[in-house]
C-alpha cells in the first residue's frame, strides 16, 4: 500500500500486527547473551535503565515467567558521556527563562539514567510519600505512604556502613531500621564514604544552630535537616553499583533476555488489552517485529518515553493524538502532563572574611579517604525555615487559580489534580514539622570559590547551588503533533524525540520560593546575629546590589536551570479524575495488561534526588506484578 504524506502513521497504526511474527526475522535477532529472540514472553518489560532491569530481575529469579526487557541503547562502560549514551534532546524554549533551551540529559544505555548519575542516594521525607498515597485516593496510611514503601526502600539496597574512624564531632550516627541488611553483595550497595572532609564541620556547626534545623539520628528517616547521605558505589572496588549490576550483570537466567538497540514504537492491543509491542533496530531502518507479551506489557522507558510511547499507541490526551493523526483507544487527558524536575540558581556564592577554622582535633582524627568515596553532608528545610512568610506562601498557593498557571487549555481533571496537590503541599507547608516537605535543599560538602583541594583547609568562600527542590511549576512531554503526522511510518514517527517543555518558574509563586532561599542563605551566612557572623562574609552572588523583588526576579530567570536531572510525574499514580495515568497497582487507566513503573509515575518530586525512590518503586512494583499472578487476575 502506497504511503502519502500525512498518512503514513494513521495507516500504520490501522494495520495492527502487520509485522507480526515473521519467523525469518525473529530468528535472526539475537539478545544480549547471543541467544535468539522468542516470538513470545510471560512480561515484556519496555526499557532496559534502572526500573526495568530491577523488576525484570524480580519478575524472573523464580524461573517460573518468561522476561524480555528491551532498550535502545547498549551495554556499554557507565559514566556520564553526552550525546553517547543518553538521548539527544533539546527542550523547548522556556518562556520563564528568557526564552532558553537546554539540553534534557537521560540515559540511553542499559542501566539507564542509573547508569550516567551522579550517584548520589537520598530519600524524600514521609510527607513526600504520605502525598503520594492521598492523590492516589488511598488516604495517608495507604499502600504507597512512608510507612508502606519502606521496607521497600530497604530491599533494594544494601548499606556499606559508614566508616568507624570517621570523627565523633561529626555526631554521625545510623539506624538500621531505614536500610537493608542483605548481605549477599548482589543489590545496589548504598555506601557512606569513608571521610567527611573536615572543612565541612564549621558549616555542620554553624547550621545546626539556625532555628527550625533538625538533626536527625539518620538521613534515610523520613525527617528534614541536616542529612548524611551515600553514593551507590561498590566498596569492593569503587565501581559505580547501578541497574546493571546489580540486576542483569551474572544472572545468566535462561527465561530473562535482553534485547539491545532496539526501539518499542508502540503498544499492540486486542482491545484494549495490551498483548506485545512493536518494535524497530535503533535507527529506525531495518525491519519492525512484534514480541507478544503473553501476561503483560511494562512501560520502564523513564519519564520522557514512556509518555511517548503511550500517545503513539492511542493513550493520551485525545485532542493531541488527533492532531497528531492518531486513533484514539484510551482518552488519557495526563499523560504527558503533571511533568516536574528540580530547579537550581547558579550560584549563590560568598567569600568568607576570615575563613572559619577547622579544629586541629578533627583534622588529626579523620581518616585519609582511600579514593573510594566520601560521604555527603546536605541541608534541607521546610518552607517555614526558609521564610517568615511561609504561611502567605501557602495562602496564595491555595487562592492562585489552578488553571491560571497550568497550559493554556488543560483538561478539567489535570486543573482538579493540580488543584488537590496544592492543597496537599500547603498543608504540608503550614504544619512545619521534621517530617514535611522540603523547599529548599543544598550541599554543604564544601564547593570553593577560590580553589583549594584540600579537605583540611576551609576554602576563601562557598559557592552554594540552591535547589527549589518542590516547585509549584508543571511542565509537559507530548510528542510533536505535526511532525507525528507528516512522519511515513510509525517507526520514523517514534525516532521523533517528544516535546519537552519544562515550564520553569511558569507559576509565579516559584520566584517567591527562589526569592525567599537567597534571602534565608544571606541571612544564614552574612547576617551580623547569624551563626557565621564571626566570619565577616560578604556576598559574591547575586550581590548585594540587588534587594528588591523584580531585581532578584530579573537575576533568578536568568540563573534558573529548570532540570537538576530528576524528571518525574508524566504518567502519574493519581486518580484518573486527578488526570492519573495509573491507579494504586500502576496499571494504566482503560487498559489491561499494562502498567508503568517507572519515575513517571512520581506524581510529586520527592525532596530528594530520585534514583533511590526509583528502586524502591520498582521493588513494589515487582510484588504488585507477581500478587496478581497468585490471584489469578492476569489476562
Ligand atoms: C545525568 C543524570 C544525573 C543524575 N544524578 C542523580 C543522582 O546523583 N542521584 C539520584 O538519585 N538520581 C540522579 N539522577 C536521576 C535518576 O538516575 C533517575 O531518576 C532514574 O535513574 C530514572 O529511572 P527510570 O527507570 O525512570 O528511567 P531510566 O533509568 O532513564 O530508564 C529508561 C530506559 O528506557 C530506555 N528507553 C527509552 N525509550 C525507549 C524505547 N522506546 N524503546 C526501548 N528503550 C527505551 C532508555 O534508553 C533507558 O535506558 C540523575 C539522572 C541523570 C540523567
Ligand atoms: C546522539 O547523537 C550522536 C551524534 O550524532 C549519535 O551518535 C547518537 O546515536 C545519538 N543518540 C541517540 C540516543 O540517538
Ligand atoms: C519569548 O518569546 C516570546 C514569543 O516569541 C516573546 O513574546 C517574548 O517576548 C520572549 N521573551 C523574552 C524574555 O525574550
Ligand atoms: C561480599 O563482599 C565482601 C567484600 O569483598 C566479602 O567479604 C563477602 O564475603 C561478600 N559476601 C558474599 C555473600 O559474597
Ligand atoms: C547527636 O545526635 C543525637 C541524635 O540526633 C542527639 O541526640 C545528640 O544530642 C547529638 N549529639 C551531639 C553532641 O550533638
Ligand atoms: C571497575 O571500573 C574499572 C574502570 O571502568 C574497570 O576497568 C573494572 O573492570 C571495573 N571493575 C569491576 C569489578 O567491574
Ligand atoms: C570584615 O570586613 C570588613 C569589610 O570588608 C573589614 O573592614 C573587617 O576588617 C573585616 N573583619 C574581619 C574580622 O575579617
Ligand atoms: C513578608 O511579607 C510581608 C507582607 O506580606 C512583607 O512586608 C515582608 O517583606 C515579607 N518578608 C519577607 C522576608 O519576604
Amino acid at each position: 500500500m502506497p504511503l502519502s504524506r500525512g498518512t503514513g502513521l494513521a495507516w500504520a497504526l490501522a494495520g495492527l500486527w502487520i509485522t507480526a511474527s515473521l519467523p525469518g526475522v525473529l530468528s535472526q535477532t539475537t539478545n544480549s547473551k547471543g541467544g535468539t529472540i522468542k516470538e513470545s514472553y510471560d512480561y515484556v518489560i519496555v526499557g532496559g535503565g534502572t526500573s526495568g532491569l530491577t523488576v525484570g530481575d524480580r519478575l524472573s529469579e523464580s524461573g517460573k515467567y518468561s522476561v524480555l526487557a528491551i532498550e535502545y541503547g547498549y551495554i556499554e562502560p557507565d559514566g556520564l558521556r553526552l550525546g553517547q549514551n543518553t538521548y539527544n534532546i533539546t527542550s523547548a524554549p522556556a518562556a520563564g527563562l528568557n526564552n532558553k533551551t537546554f539540553s534534557v540529559d537521560v540515559g540511553c544505555i542499559v542501566g539507564g539514567s542509573s547508569a550516567v548519575n551522579g550517584r548520589a542516594l537520598q530519600r524524600g521525607t514521609k510527607d513526600d510519600y504520605d502525598i503520594w498515597s492521598q492523590l492516589g485516593g488511598s488516604g495517608p496510611d495507604g499502600p504507597w505512604s512512608w510507612k508502606n514503601l519502606l521496607k521497600y526502600f530497604r530491599k533494594g539496597l544494601q548499606l556499606v556502613p559508614p566508616n568507624p574512624d570517621i570523627p565523633a564531632d561529626f555526631n554521625f550516627t545510623v539506624d538500621y531500621k531505614y536500610w537493608g541488611q542483605n548481605n549477599g553483595n548482589k543489590s545496589v550497595f548504598a555506601m557512606y564514604g569513608n571521610t567527611i572532609p573536615p572543612n565541612a564541620y564549621p558549616l555542620y556547626q554553624g547550621t545546626k544552630q539556625l532555628p527550625g534545623v533538625n538533626v536527625p539520628e539518620d538521613g534515610g528517616n523520613g525527617e528534614l535537616g541536616l542529612l548524611y547521605y551515600m553514593q551507590a558505589t561498590d566498596p569492593r572496588t569503587g565501581n559505580r553499583s547501578y541497574a546493571r549490576t546489580a540486576h542483569w550483570d551474572g544472572l545468566n537466567r535462561p527465561n530473562y533476555d535482553l534485547l539491545v538497540g532496539t526501539r518499542v514504537n508502540r503498544i499492540v492491543f486486542e482491545g484494549t488489552t495490551a498483548v506485545g509491542v512493536q518494535t524497530t533496530p535503533r535507527g529506525g531502518t531495518g525491519p519492525s517485529l512484534i514480541i507478544k507479551a503473553k501476561k503483560e506489557v511494562i512501560l520502564a522507558a523513564g519519564t520522557i518515553h514512556t509518555p511517548q510511547i503511550l500517545q503513539l499507541s492511542g493513550v493520551g490526551p485525545a485532542n493531541l493524538l488527533k492532531k497528531a493523526g492518531i486513533k484514539v483507544k484510551v482518552d488519557l487527558p495526563g499523560v504527558g502532563a503533571n511533568f516536574q524536575d528540580h530547579t537550581f540558581v547558579s550560584d549563590v556564592s560568598f567569600r568568607w572574611g576570615t575563613p572559619p577554622p577547622i579544629p586541629q582535633s578533627l583534622i588529626s582524627q579523620t581518616p585519609a579517604s582511600n579514593g573510594i568515596s566520601r560521604t555527603y553532608l546536605g541541608l534541607s528545610v521546610p518552607l517555614s525555615v526558609v521564610s517568615a512568610n511561609y504561611s502567605s506562601i501557602a495562602q496564595t498557593l491555595l487562592s492562585q487559580s489552578s488553571a491560571s498557571v497550568l497550559p493554556p487549555d488543560s483538561h478539567p481533571s489535570i486543573v482538579k489534580g493540580y488543584s488537590s496537590q496544592k492543597s496537599l503541599l500547603a498543608k504540608s507547608i503550614l504544619s512545619s514539622k521534621d517530617t514535611s516537605l522540603s523547599y529548599l535543599r543544598i550541599s554543604l560538602t564544601p564547593l570553593t570559590v577560590l580553589p583549594t583541594d584540600n579537605p583540611n583547609v576551609s576554602p576563601a568562600g562557598l559557592s552554594l547551588l540552591p535547589i527549589n527542590i518542590h516547585p509549584f511549576s508543571r511542565g509537559t512531554v507530548y510528542i510533536d503533533a505535526v511532525k507525528t503526522k507528516a512522519a511515513l511510518s510509525l517507526a520514523a514517527a517514534s525516532e521523533i524525540e517528544p516535546i519537552v517543555d519544562y515550564r520553569a518558574l511558569s507559576n509565579p509563586l516559584d520566584i517567591s520560593l527562589v526569592i525567599s532561599q537567597i534571602r534565608f542563605l544571606r541571612a544564614v551566612f552574612t547576617s551580623p546575629n547569624g551563626p557565621f557572623a564571626a566570619y565577616n562574609a560578604t556576598e559574591i552572588n547575586p550581590g548585594p546590589q540587588l534587594q528588591t523583588d523584580a531585581e532578584l526576579e530579573k537575576w533568578i530567570r536568568e540563573k534558573t536551570s529548570p532540570s537538576v536531572y530528576h524528571p518525574v510525574g508524566t504518567c502519574a499514580k493519581m486518580e484518573r479524575s486527578l488526570g492519573g495515568v495509573v491507579d494504586e497497582s500502576l496499571r494504566v487507566y482503560g487498559t489491561r495488561g499494562l502498567r508503568i513503573i517507572d519515575a513517571s509515575i512520581f506524581p510529586l518530586v520527592t525532596g530528594a534526588t530520585t534514583s533511590m525512590s526509583v528502586y524502591a518503586v520498582a521493588e513494589k512494583a515487582a510484588d504488585l506484578i507477581k500478587a496478581d499472578q497468585k490471584g489469578g487476575h492476569g489476562h
